[in-house]
């Protein structure tokens, strides 16, 4: 490539990178933040948090919800016309987020929430989640962060886990959450919500 060409191309994909940039910023704010909090912790327990969720997971989910992988009254309208590279910045901008701590005040419900965490039921046959969500709640690259999520939420899709309402990868967490009680799902959800 000839100098000037080669500036030329330098000076379009910076212009370009700064316009994404800029998209993005607007998405955020302008839309995401209504629901998912400006910085990624959400304005309403029924939302889930984004701050700190692993990158990889969050761009996977909103793939899903593009092709109608995972089914959303909610969400399909908010992704229906990101391009691949807004996914991308947008799964990297929410994970550099700090993620949220939540305080719970019923300490023999935490007890319970622990234990079914660390160890399951083996008596109904719940697998301890810490086997594949890591010890610290942290998930995996490509299984989601779990630790400071909103309790109602994560009820929630334990709930549609069960019900395979959630329609995108639910194998695993479909037998989980089928051997799951109300309470054991209520103990669990709100000991990862106070997970640092
Ligand atoms: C009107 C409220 C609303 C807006 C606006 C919104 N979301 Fe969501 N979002 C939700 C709800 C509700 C869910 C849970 C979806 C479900 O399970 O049905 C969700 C789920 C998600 C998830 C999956 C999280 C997980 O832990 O699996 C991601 C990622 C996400 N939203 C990203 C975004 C991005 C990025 C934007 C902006 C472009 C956005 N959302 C705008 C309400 C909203
Ligand atoms: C065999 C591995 C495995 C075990 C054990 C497991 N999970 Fe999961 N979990 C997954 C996978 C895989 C996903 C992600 C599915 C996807 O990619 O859409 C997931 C997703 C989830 C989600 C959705 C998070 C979000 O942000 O929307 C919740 C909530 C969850 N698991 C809770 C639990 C709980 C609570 C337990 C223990 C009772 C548990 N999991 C045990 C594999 C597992």
């Amino acid at each position: 490539m000839k100098p000037r060409t080669l500036a030329a191309a330098i000076a379009f994909s910076l212009a370009s990178a700064g316009a994404l940039a800029a998209s993005v910023e607007e998405r955020i704010n302008g839309q995401c933040a209504t629901c998912h909090g400006p910085q990624g912790q959400a304005a309403s327990p029924i939302f889930p948090s984004l701050a700190g969720q692993n990158r990889e997971y969050l761009a996977k989910q909103l793939q899903d919800f593009k092709a109608g992988r995972r089914q959303s009254e909610t969400m399909t309208p908010q992704v229906a016309d990101l391009t691949d590279a807004e996914i991308t910045a947008l799964a990297a901008w929410f994970s550099e987020r700090p993620a949220k701590q939540h305080r719970v005040a019923d300490e023999d419900l935490l007890a319970v929430g622990r234990y079914i965490y660390r160890k399951g039921n083996t008596w109904s046959g719940v697998p301890a989640c810490a086997d594949c969500h890591g010890a610290d709640g942290h998930g995996t690259t490509t299984l989601p962060r779990l630790a400071g999520q909103n309790s109602r939420y994560l009820v929630m899709q334990l709930k549609e886990f069960n019900q395979r309402t959630r329609t995108n990868d639910n194998q695993a967490m479909h037998l989980v959450a089928s051997r799951l009680t109300e309470m054991e799902a209520k103990a669990v959800a709100d000991y990862l919500s106070q997970m640092p």
